[in-house]
């Protein structure tokens, strides 16, 4: 890769009372670009993330990691100061459900006004000024009146656009959205992507977008990295994850995403669900659920490959490929 990645992340571990929630993470976020991270539920995405922003909690997590370094700088060497100022200035996040991270007692417009005196050193009118702005950014209609609404009072897709507005206040450079649209309906689902899609371009910022959903990631990721009981199994270009799949989880994945129009019945599912951590199994961890499971598939937890630029999958059979006892990669 020629251009230096904005963020890299290897050899991410992350354990709770002595077991692995995820393992091995690796993942390069380019520059303005979209980076999709893509699992079933339970799958390790989430903790990934709070992992890289440091927000997991000492007591509980020990996390463990080669290197987390943004824009060349390791985070993990970072003390609480310095990470502070990344989290509010340089990498942001929302989550999937806004109400729980909005303030419920203060007009919306004070906690975009809030974050803008905090970290731009904006005097209370200004705040309120560029507040106002920031709401118009987001396409809330009516911002002047909504700036002095509570949370309560605002649609599940209104309130998500006011998480936006926060994040961005700051102009980062790396939005990690986890599950941004999973809790509203589909037409405020495909306007909130749209409207990240827009402010990616204007700030040139790069986004994590993390979701369970294959078609979220389908209109908007220039990657994708395809998450499995808490490793990374697949990782390259949408096209290729889309077009040339090497993982049978991402083929799952794939065949259980229904096009637009397709009859739901037909649907196929991956059977059976992500083990818990502590019941991962011996082996290829997707093993059990595998429609292409061989023998040899339980002797060892195959790690990430080189199948082509770009892309890499942690399977000994992928389609149209053999890997030999050395894991060299033949075309048969
Ligand atoms: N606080 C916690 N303590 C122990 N295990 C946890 C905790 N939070 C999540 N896990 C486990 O870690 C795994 C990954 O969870 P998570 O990152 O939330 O998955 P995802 O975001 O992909 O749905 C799950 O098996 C979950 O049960
Ligand atoms: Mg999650």
């Amino acid at each position: 890769m020629s251009v230096a990645p904005l963020l890299s992340v290897r050899g991410l571990e992350v354990r709770s009372g002595g077991v692995a929630l995820v393992e091995a993470v690796e993942l390069d976020l380019l520059k303005g670009q979209t980076h999709g991270l893509v699992g079933e539920s339970g799958s390790g995405k989430s903790i990934s993330a709070m992992a890289i922003m440091r927000l997991l909690d000492a007591a509980q997590f020990e996390v463990e990691a080669q290197h987390i370094s943004f824009e060349g700088r390791e985070l993990l060497r970072l003390d609480e100061g310095g990470m502070r100022h990344v989290r509010g200035a340089e990498i942001s996040m929302i989550f999937q459900e806004p109400m729980t991270a909005l303030n419920p007692v203060l007009p919306v417009g004070e906690q975009i006004a809030e974050t803008l005196r905090v970290h731009q050193r904006l005097s209370r009118t200004a705040a309120r000024k560029r507040a106002l702005e920031m709401l118009d950014w987001v396409r809330i209609p009516a911002a002047n009146r909504r700036i002095d609404e509570y949370p309560h009072q605002l649609s599940g897709g209104m309130r998500q656009r006011v998480m936006i507005a926060i994040a961005i206040a700051c102009q980062p450079k790396l939005l990690i959205a986890d599950e941004p649209t999973t809790a509203l309906d589909v037409t405020i689902q495909a306007q909130i992507l749209e409207l990240l899609h827009d402010l990616q371009s204007e700030l040139h910022m790069a986004i994590l977008l993390i979701t369970h959903d294959l078609g979220v990631v389908a209109g908007y990721a220039d990657h994708v990295s395809v998450m499995y009981a808490g490793r990374i199994v697949e990782t390259g270009t949408t096209e290729q994850i889309f077009d040339a799949p090497l993982h049978p989880y991402t083929e799952g994945l794939l065949r259980s995403h229904p096009p637009v129009d397709a009859d739901l019945a037909e649907l196929a599912t991956i059977p059976g669900t992500v083990p818990e951590p502590h019941l991962r199994p011996e082996g290829c961890r997707f093993g059990p659920r595998c429609a292409h499971f061989r023998e040899i598939c339980d002797q060892a937890d195959p790690r990430l490959m080189w199948f082509a630029d770009h892309h890499r999958a942690a399977c000994i059979r992928p389609r149209g490929y053999v890997v030999n006892d050395l894991l060299e990669v033949e075309h048969g």
